[in-house]
């Protein structure tokens, strides 16, 4: 059972496919970029790991706010869809290494001002990637639940690390408004029966996927 206050219309733009998408992971990043990083139009926002589900909503959300959007990722393959839906500037943290920041740097031309941080063992690097006073925001641990980092870049750069969770019913409801006056649709990777959830989970733990993962009931 499902309280009828926590039943919303479905976006009349988007299919069903790419409405079940949306609700998680569309709440996290729009609570990670207005209500916590505030960020703003003509900001520069770094989001890490393209290749995730809340990631490539937070890629749409932050483009679709006036932003310049840098994306990191693992494949060239993912920057480059990435790319073609918007984003401006695309760096490969696997060939980058330890100097994925510096990458990110040099390739946007200097530090930016928001970071969606959903790996938790990227904050070092997110902290280096940000102009002074950037503002980090982190929701997941993907990477690794500790996380050891140098104190000067963060209190010399004064940067401020935001930690989110999901959103509020309030939220949701201003993600809804939003999607509804928008034009960009919800990054589908796959869609499968539920029966095949576990083929899902294999094809996300192996990082192959971009976006989100449906599974289809019946
Ligand atoms: N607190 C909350 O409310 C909340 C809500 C939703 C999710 N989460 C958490 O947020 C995290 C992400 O979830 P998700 O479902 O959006 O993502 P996901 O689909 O699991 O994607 C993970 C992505 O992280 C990237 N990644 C992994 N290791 C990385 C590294 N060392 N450096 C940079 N990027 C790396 C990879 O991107 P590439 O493939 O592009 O390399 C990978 O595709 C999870 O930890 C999840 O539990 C928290």
């Amino acid at each position: 059972m499902i309280a009828a206050e926590n039943v919303y219309p479905r976006p009349g733009r988007l299919s069903w496919h790419e409405a079940a998408a949306l609700p998680l992971a569309g709440l996290t990043a729009w609570r990670a970029l207005f209500s916590r990083a505030r960020v703003q139009p003509g900001e520069t926002v770094l989001v890490i790991g393209i290749g995730g589900g809340v990631a490539t909503f937070a890629m749409h959300l932050a483009k679709a706010a006036g932003c310049k959007v840098v994306v990191t990722s693992s494949s060239d393959e993912k920057l480059a869809k990435a790319a073609a839906l918007g984003a401006d500037v695309g760096v490969n943290y696997a060939t980058a290494g330890d100097e994925w920041a510096a990458a990110v740097k040099e390739a946007n031309g200097g530090g930016v001002d928001v970071v969606i941080d959903s790996v938790g063992s990227t904050w070092a690097g997110s902290v280096d990637s940000c102009a002074p006073g950037g503002r980090v925001v982190v929701f997941g641990g993907t990477g690794g639940a500790k996380v050891e980092m140098m104190v000067r870049p963060m209190t010399l750069g004064q940067v401020s690390l935001l930690g989110t969770t999901m959103g509020s019913p309030m939220e949701f409801g201003q993600l809804l408004a939003a999607v509804e006056a928008q034009s960009w649709v919800p990054v589908i990777d796959s869609v499968r029966p539920l029966a095949d959830a576990a083929a899902a989970h294999e094809r996300e733990e192996a990082g192959l996927h971009f976006g989100k993962l449906v599974l289809e009931c019946a």
